[in-house]
């Protein structure tokens, strides 16, 4: 396996944090000290009013912007939602898919993952499509048949050319947020099961060359050992992505 014809991906959720001006002032400090660190792409998913100010701070940069949910409709009667056209139109590359908050939260279900898959990818954007599984879950060993499903179910649809524009982020549950990392063991695996479920789906060729990010309380300290796994091609990273020098030493882990 070589991972060194992967891209490595470092990516930023900043979940519901930073206001347009402070997403402004954190993206004008954070380009010069990730400037030039072209080993990885580097992109930072924001809140929808966050991102014309954050796509307008990162030009000329090497810091691409996502959204962190995308509606399933092209447009119409859904109050409250965004669709991919809009997030298009304003600048944002990347989106963050069936995330475990929306999931535990907001209701998401692997099938609303699905179409929303099928959505940003017709709009124009590239994927980042969490699957994970909750505490509960792996302590009774179906870790393995959990993020098969969610992966597959999420794929339903998506042809060998629109793989090219998904990332998984394999973010278990009981990791997000609680300080309570994977081992680079556990990410690795589990990644290398995911990444297994893309080869059974699309091929050996496909499989190699499919980014898959960890997250789940990645951090300036535990990134590079994360990083250094066979599987493990980049970071989704939540609190750790809402401070320049950390985030920065993440990326810089990555090159
Ligand atoms: P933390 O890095 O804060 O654990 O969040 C991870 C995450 O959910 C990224 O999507």
């Amino acid at each position: 396996m070589n991972k060194s014809t992967r891209k490595t991906v470092i990516a930023g959720n900043w979940k519901m944090n930073m206001t347009p001006s402070a997403a402004k002032a954190f993206i004008t400090e954070l380009a010069p000290m990730v400037a030039g660190k072209d080993g990885c792409d580097i992109v930072l998913c924001v809140p929808f009013v966050d991102i014309a100010p954050a796509v307008e701070a990162a030009k000329g940069t090497n810091i691409k912007i996502g959204a962190e949910n995308v509606h399933f409709a092209k447009s119409g009667a859904y109050t409250g939602e965004i669709s991919a056209d809009m997030l298009n139109e304003v600048g944002a590359e990347y989106v963050v898919i069936g995330h475990s908050e929306r999931r535990q939260y907001f209701g998401e279900t692997n099938e609303t993952v699905n179409k929303r898959v099928l959505a940003a990818l017709a709009g124009g954007l590239k994927v980042i499509l969490c699957v994970g599984e909750l505490l509960g879950e792996r302590e009774q060993g179906i870790t393995e048949e959990i993020v098969s499903l969610q992966t597959k179910i999420a794929l339903q649809g998506v042809t060998a050319e629109q793989l090219k524009n998904v990332i998984i982020a394999y973010e278990p549950v009981w990791a997000i947020g609680t300080g309570k990392t994977a081992t680079p063991e556990q990410a690795d695996e589990v990644c290398g099961i995911i990444r297994g479920v893309i080869a059974k789906l699309y091929g050996a060729e496909a499989s190699e060359a499919f980014t898959i990010q960890y997250g789940g309380s990645m951090n300036a300290k535990n990134a590079a050992e994360l990083l250094s796994k066979v599987n493990v091609d980049g970071g989704l990273i939540g609190g750790a992505s809402l401070k320049t020098a950390d985030f920065t030493t993440i990326v810089n882990a990555a090159q």
